[in-house]
């Protein structure tokens, strides 16, 4: 990561939230990183702490109105908009996002978001149900869909919140917010062959309810899915994924789609892929099978008269064939966990499934594949057929994202 942003130029935006305080250490950090920082404070954010403390770290005048003749004959809020390489929004509150997303610009920084053509990073924070609120997160999908790569969510972090809630909506600690902006604005200084293409990436197990309190699952961890994000994203791509139920903490800048059913699963994937995606990789462990019926209170002992119960199952929609079955479709890759006659297998499902490439695992062998954090592979496409040797996933990880983008570019 390089450590030096001299010449750069980040607009701060503040609004309201007592996360407010982290921003200082963010404009301090960013300073002596070498950026020029310049600060705009909402209404709500000057109620958290004092443009005076934010001028004093900037060393610029801190901008907080939309019509102040002063401030405009000095930078007008139009030339503002077209200064910055970057925006950061941090804290960025429920409110300033329910803004953002309508086009709402009733102050300077909604103002300037409409009128810049920097990318526009945000941070949110708010109170966990705020953020879980399906407002909330309708705002965030259509943001993220209306502004494409012009948009990042940096965040938010899980944890204990000021309120005493536990939950989603934690601003990120500063030095990661700062990590995700050194990343973008030093780009070009690394090696992002995958920089402007979208990657989706399923990962972990599913879970298929049989009541309130038991489901069906199996023993994928995420590990393998989660390395392969993390590769894509150091290879420059835009990544999401699609996870199963994992304990993974994945890097800010990917973007997380958490569910829990196969059925889940599919609807979540065919709605980002709609919004457009160059590669596809289905990593998850999916249920093949769910229950036909969902009780919809705990299933008691006394209820059946014979020691034996029985679950009827129905298939679940197969989510990567029906990415590979699209007209347009993506690189299409699949992952085939088998225990036995493990390429011949894989060879089937690479044609069925009308794949670009298939990422074969034998699963029969202990200590690797399922929640491990080794694997052996081989990656076979219509054409070519290679081994990669025992390994850590997250080296395998790497060989694969290279081997993919190899064959995209
Ligand atoms: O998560 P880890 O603990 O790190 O373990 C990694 C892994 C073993 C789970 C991974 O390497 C792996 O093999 N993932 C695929 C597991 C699997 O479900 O394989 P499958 O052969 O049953 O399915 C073939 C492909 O179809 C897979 O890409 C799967 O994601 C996909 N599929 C399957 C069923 C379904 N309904 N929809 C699907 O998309």
């Amino acid at each position: 990561m390089a450590l030096d942003l001299s010449g750069k130029k980040i607009l701060l935006g503040l609004t309201g939230g007592i996360a407010a305080y982290k921003s200082a250490e963010i404009c301090r950090e960013l300073k002596k990183l070498g950026a020029e920082v310049r600060v705009v404070m909402s209404r709500g954010a000057c109620e958290f702490i004092r443009p005076l403390t934010m001028q004093a770290l900037s060393g610029n005048e801190v901008h907080t109105q939309l019509l102040n003749p002063d401030a405009e004959a000095g930078m007008g809020h139009i030339e503002l908009a077209k200064w910055p390489d970057l925006i950061l929004v941090a804290p960025a509150s429920a409110n300033f996002i329910a803004k953002y997303a309508a086009g709402i610009a009733d102050d300077l920084l909604t103002t300037l978001l409409l009128a810049t053509d920097a990318t526009v990073f945000v941070a949110p924070a708010m109170n966990q149900a705020m953020w879980r609120h399906s407002v909330t997160q309708r705002n965030i999908c259509e943001l993220g869909s209306v502004m494409g790569d012009k948009l990042m969510f940096v965040g938010p972090a899980e944890g204990e919140q000021a309120c005493g809630d536990i939950g989603p909506g934690r601003l990120l600690e500063p030095n990661q917010i700062i990590g995700v902006i050194i990343d973008y604005l030093c780009a070009d200084e690394k090696t992002k062959p995958l920089a402007g293409k979208r990657v989706i990436i399923t990962a972990g197990p599913t879970r298929e309810a049989i009541d309130p309190v038991r489901y069906i699952t199996n023993h994928s961890s995420g590990k393998m899915g989660y390395a392969l994000a993390e590769a894509f994203l150091n290879a420059g791509a835009e990544v999401s994924i699609v996870s199963g139920p994992c304990h993974i903490q994945a890097s800010p800048a990917i973007h997380i789609v958490s569910v829990e059913s196969a059925l889940d699963m599919f609807h979540a994937v065919n709605g980002l892929v709609d919004q457009g995606c160059d590669v596809f990789v289905g990593c998850a462990a999916v249920a093949d099978y769910r229950p036909v019926k969902v009780a919809d209170k705990k299933i008691k002992k006394s209820e059946s008269d014979s020691s034996q119960l029985v679950i009827t199952l129905e298939q679940n929609p197969d989510i990567l064939a029906s990415v590979g079955a699209r007209k347009n479709k993506p690189f299409t890759v699949g992952f085939a966990a088998e225990t036995h006659d493990v390429l011949e297998y894989a060879r089937g499902k690479l044609q069925r499934k009308n794949l670009d490439l298939i990422v074969a695992n034998d699963i029969s062998i202990s200590g690797q594949g399922f929640n491990s954090e080794l694997n052996e592979v081989c990656l076979i496409t219509r054409d070519e057929e290679l081994r990669l040797a025992l390994d850590q996933k997250t080296r395998l990880a790497e060989k694969i994202a290279a081997y993919i983008s190899n064959r995209i570019l």
